[in-house]
C-alpha cells in the first residue's frame, strides 16, 4: 500500500455516493478505483460519471475485488451493518455512512469484525473533522469560553411526503433521530462526553417513525444538551456551547464554515471555510489511518460510535419505536 495511492471503492450508488466521489478526486492520495451497485446498469452509469474503472453489478462483486483497499458504504442505514460486515469478512477497511448502524447491537457486531480481523474501520460522521469542529474543540479545552455547562444543537429539515422513501419508511429505519438526530448527539459525545441521562420524546407520524424529536441528554457534573431533529419541520441548525465565561456559536454546525465566540461583550466571528464539499476531511482521516496502520481514528473512536447508538436505542425505547426486524 506504501507506494501507491488508496484505493477507494463506493458501495452504492445515491445522492452522498456522489458527493464523495467528487471529494475523493479532490485528494492526491486517493484513487476511485471501483463502484458496486445492486445493478450492472447503476454501476455502469455512476462509473462512467466519476470515471471509475472498475464497476460491479453486485456489493458482493465489490467486496471481492482485490483491486480495492477501502469501501465507503453509503446505502440507506438498514443495509449500513450488512454491508459492512460482508467487506471486512472480505479483507477491506471500511468507512460507513452515518448513522453507523440501525441500532447498538449492530454496531458492536461491526466492530467486533474489524477488532477480529484487524481492520479499518470508522463511522462517516464528517462534520467532526471539519475545521470549525476542530476550531471549537480547541477552544472549548483552552477554557476561552469557560467551564462548558450547557450545549444546545438542532438539525431538522421539511423533507417532501414521500412514505416510501429511506426519510419516513420504517423499513428503511426512517425518521428524524437516525438521519439527522444523530449528528446532534455525535456533537454532544464531542464535545461533553457520555451521558448519564436522558429524558426525551418524540412525535410518531402515520409512517410510524419520528417525524420530530428533542433529547435532554444529563452529564454526571450537571452539563446538560438540548437537541432536537426533526424530517418534517425546518429547524435553524444553530449549535451553541455555553460555557462560565462565554459561548460559541456555529451555524449550520453540521456543515460548518465559521464560528463566533461571544466572550467579555464581544464577538470574534471566525472563518473556517473549505473550498470542496467537506467530504475530504473523513476521506484523508482514513487515508492517515490507513498509512499508519491504524485500525480506528482517535476522532471517533468506535466504543464512541457504539455509545452514540446506545443512546439513541434508549431515546427510541422511551417513544416505543422498534423498526422491522428489531
Ligand atoms: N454524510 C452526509 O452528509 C449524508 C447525507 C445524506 C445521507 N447520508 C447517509 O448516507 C446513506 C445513504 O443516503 P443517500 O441520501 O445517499 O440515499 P439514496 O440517495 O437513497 O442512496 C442510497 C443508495 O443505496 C443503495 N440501496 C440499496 N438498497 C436500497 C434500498 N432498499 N432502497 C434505496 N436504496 C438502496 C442504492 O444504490 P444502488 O442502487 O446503486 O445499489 C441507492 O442509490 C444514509 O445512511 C444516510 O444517512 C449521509
Amino acid at each position: 500500500m506504501s507506494n501507491r495511492k488508496i484505493r477507494w471503492g463506493i458501495l452504492g450508488t445515491g445522492n452522498i455516493a456522489n458527493k464523495m466521489a467528487d471529494a475523493l478526486k479532490s485528494l492526491e492520495d486517493a484513487e476511485l478505483a471501483a463502484v458496486g451497485s445492486r445493478t450492472n446498469e447503476k454501476a455502469e452509469a455512476f462509473g462512467e460519471k466519476h470515471s471509475i474503472p472498475r464497476r460491479h453489478g453486485s456489493y458482493q462483486a465489490l467486496a471481492d475485488d482485490p483491486e480495492v483497499d477501502i469501501i465507503y458504504v453509503c446505502t440507506p442505514h438498514t443495509l449500513h451493518a450488512e454491508n459492512t460486515l460482508m467487506c471486512l469478512e472480505r479483507g477491506k477497511a471500511v468507512l460507513c455512512e452515518k448513522p453507523f448502524t440501525v441500532n447498538a447491537s449492530q454496531a458492536r457486531a461491526a466492530v467486533a469484525k474489524a477488532r477480529e480481523r484487524g481492520l479499518f474501520l470508522m463511522e462517516a460522521m464528517w462534520t467532526r473533522f471539519l475545521p470549525a469542529m476542530r476550531k471549537c474543540r480547541e477552544i472549548v479545552r483552552s477554557g476561552r469560553v469557560g467551564e462548558v455547562r450547557m450545549l444546545q444543537a438542532d438539525f431538522g429539515f421539511r423533507a417532501g411526503w414521500d412514505p416510501q422513501g429511506r426519510l419516513l419508511n420504517p423499513e428503511l429505519a426512517g425518521g428524524g433521530l437516525l438521519d439527522v438526530g444523530v449528528y446532534c448527539v455525535s456533537l454532544a459525545y464531542f464535545l461533553l462526553g457520555a451521558p448519564s441521562r436522558l429524558e426525551s420524546l418524540a412525535h410518531i407520524g402515520e409512517t410510524g417513525v419520528d417525524e420530530q424529536n428533542a433529547l435532554l441528554l444529563g452529564y454526571p457534573g450537571g452539563e446538560i444538551a438540548i437537541l432536537s431533529s426533526a424530517v418534517r419541520t425546518n429547524t435553524p441548525h444553530v449549535a451553541f456551547v455555553m460555557g462560565t465565561e462565554g459561548m460559541i456559536r456555529i451555524p449550520a454546525f453540521w456543515c460548518a464554515r465559521e464560528l463566533t465566540v461571544i466572550s467579555g461583550g464581544q464577538e470574534e466571528r471566525i472563518e473556517a471555510g473549505y473550498p470542496g464539499n467537506g467530504f475530504e476531511f473523513q476521506a484523508m482521516e482514513a487515508i492517515r489511518c490507513l498509512r499508519e496502520g491504524l485500525t480506528e481514528s482517535e476522532t471517533i473512536p468506535l466504543d464512541e460510535s457504539i455509545a452514540i447508538m446506545e443512546t439513541m436505542d434508549r431515546a427510541r425505547e422511551q417513544w416505543g419505536l422498534k423498526y422491522p426486524g428489531e
